[in-house]
């Protein structure tokens, strides 16, 4: 599968990127110190979906905020923004926990994009991707 580089030299916190990775949406968001610190706080136990779902890691790791990201860029989100109940493309910065809203049937998932509410069953995919310099990010 084809990589794809992203400069995200423009984002200051707060800012979002979209892109194109075979033929899905892939949201890169340089989240806010606020929305760090939501999801942190965050009790496992209360996720309704328990799994990081983060293709870096391996298949059983936590939803910790933390293995929603990637080491030393905690702030930064990188996702496939499609529902994981029919597939739909949630919303930013919408609903109760401050994350995506999907416009569809109600999921609501939080800051990590990990599913808190409505009748998505999991965590939105985290895709293979790194870091190659502190401006650029490579997806796939
Ligand atoms: Fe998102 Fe149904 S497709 S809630």
């Amino acid at each position: 599968t084809e990589a794809v580089e992203v400069d995200v030299s423009s984002l200051t916190p707060g800012m979002s990127l979209f892109v194109s990775w075979h033929g899905q949406p892939v949201v890169v968001r340089n989240r806010t110190e606020k929305e760090m610190m939501d999801s942190q706080a965050v009790n496992l136990a209360d996720l309704n979906d328990p799994i990081a779902r983060n293709a870096n890691l391996p298949a059983a790791a936590p939803a910790t905020d933390a293995n929603r990201a990637t080491p030393g860029k905690e702030a930064w989100m990188v996702m496939v923004q499609v529902c994981t109940h029919s597939g739909c493309i949630p919303l930013g910065q919408q609903g109760d926990f401050g994350g995506w809203l999907c416009p569809c049937h109600g999921s609501q998932y939080d800051t990590a994009g990990r599913i808190r509410k409505g009748p998505a069953p999991e965590n939105m995919a985290i895709p293979v991707y790194q870091f190659v310099s502190d401006t650029k990010i490579r997806i796939g």
